[in-house]
């Protein structure tokens, strides 16, 4: 497994290009299964999830091509018709978002099997709202060996009301009403910049959607999709990453191709915290790391609120802030385990349930430390960052799924890190 090596204690300066969205890619990629014409998807990271999601459209006997930008992939998908219609569990267990071909496979084919995802480390993550949502459209949904079993001859539109506010669960929704007969109200939906952008996309394909953005989504059913061209939205969570990265090192970063309205929340956490953050144009963002950190409290909220997938990285900067920050994460039960690791780098938090209190300013140094998840992964980037002497980060998989080349960007910008292939 490979891993990073990281001398810390540097400022970073200079400027990093931000890529596009992980998470909206992915629904993208799904979306490509509603119609028989071709999709071509720019600004599509270069992660290792969007190639598990190409295994997954390979495995269902559709044809995918990539071509590879200055910035970014371009990818071109066409299903003209499918080989079979089952997701299996090898590729759903590499990827919870493999669940998202369900909707779009139901809608056109009338017919899916899809893997259970099962937990992860982060938490429970059930996906019985998609289910749900699914069988008030009118599916006939089994679950046997594992597998969800999803039959309808063809949806019908119907209201639905999301008990937890889930993304990629409206994302599944929004991809099976489009070709459901009549009109279907989502309601309690979640408003992520992600479940927008794939709105937009499906638009352009013909889909009649009414409440892009807001949390109650109208979609009136239509017969068929066409083909569209569609350029995805800036990451960010890579954007938010690479922030704090200027925060917690006390440099200056030139963050270009985002899209500040996005990280509306994550920007004004870090400026309580005392990093100043200017615009610079339409689609740049200018982070100045300060002397002194300052603790700032954080709750995790569905999107305009702070993500839960900052939370890690959030919390990396608190250890190098002066005062008490209380962390309170609302979305997910079990995203703590990164705080065992930053206390091993010598963090002081005491984590109990839901919240975390980190305790500032405490001196990092350098240690033996192994990742659990994505975002965990990048919260330990940045302690590395911050800390005295050397932090040799295990399992590093995890950060590749959703970072493209993070080492190489963080080099160009004076981290000493590097990744240590296995033998
Ligand atoms: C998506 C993101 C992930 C992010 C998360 C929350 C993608 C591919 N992944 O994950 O990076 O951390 O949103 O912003 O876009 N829930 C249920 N029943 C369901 C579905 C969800 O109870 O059927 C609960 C979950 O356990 C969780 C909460 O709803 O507590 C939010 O999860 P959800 O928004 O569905 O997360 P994902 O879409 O899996």
């Amino acid at each position: 497994m490979d891993r990073f090596l990281v001398q810390g204690g540097r400022p970073l300066e200079g400027r990093v290009t931000i890529s596009g969205a992980k998470n909206a890619a992915l629904p993208a990629m799904a979306a490509a299964l509603l119609t028989s014409e071709r999709m071509v998807l720019h600004n599509v990271p270069r992660v290792r999830d969007i190639g598990t999601m190409r295994s997954l459209l390979d495995e269902l006997g559709v044809d995918s091509s990539v071509t590879h930008d200055e910035v970014g992939n371009t990818l071109e998908i066409q299903a003209v018709r499918l080989l079979n219609s089952q997701a299996p569990y090898e590729l759903v267990k590499q990827m919870r978002a493999s669940i998202l071909v369900l909707g779009p496979l139901l809608a056109r084919f009338a017919e899916a099997r899809v893997s259970l995802p099962g937990g992860c480390a982060i938490g429970a993550r059930p996906v019985n709202l998609h289910l749900k949502g699914l069988e008030k459209l009118g599916a006939t949904i089994d679950l046997e060996h594992g597998y969800i079993h999803a039959r309808a001859s063809r949806l019908k539109g119907a209201a639905f009301y999301f008990d937890t506010v889930s993304v990629t669960g409206t994302e599944n929704l929004m991809m099976a009403a489009v070709l459901a007969e009549g009109e279907t109200l989502l309601e309690n939906a979640a408003r992520e910049p992600e479940v927008e952008d794939l709105a937009t996309l499906l638009v352009k394909m013909g889909a009649r959607i009414e409440g892009m953005g807001t949390d109650c989504l109208r979609i009136h059913g239509v017969g068929a999709l066409h083909g569209a061209e569609h350029r995805i939205i800036p990451d960010r969570i890579e954007t938010g990453t690479f922030l704090t990265a200027a925060g917690v090192t006390g440099g200056r970063l030139i963050l270009e191709h985002v899209e500040p309205a996005h990280v509306t929340a994550v920007m004004a956490k870090l400026e309580a915290a005392g990093v100043r953050i200017v615009p610079s144009g339409d689609h740049e963002l200018i982070a100045t790391g300060p002397q002194n950190l300052r603790a700032a409290d954080v709750t995790t909220q569905e999107y305009p609120g702070f993500p839960t997938d900052m939370q890690a990285q959030y919390m990396a900067l608190a250890t190098q802030a002066q005062g008490s920050s209380v962390i309170t994460e609302t979305i997910f039960e079990n995203r703590y385990l990164h705080a065992l690791e930053l206390v091993r780098m010598g963090a002081d938090i005491q984590v109990e349930g839901r919240q975390a209190v980190v305790r500032g300013r405490t001196a990092l140094s350098g240690a033996p430390v192994q990742a659990s998840d994505l975002r965990a992964s990048a919260s330990l980037v940045l302690a590395a960052l911050a800390a005295s002497g050397e932090t040799l980060i295990d399992r590093v998989y995890h950060i590749d799924r959703g970072y493209e080349r993070i080492e190489e960007k963080l080099v160009k910008i004076g981290a000493r890190i590097r990744r240590v292939l296995d033998d």
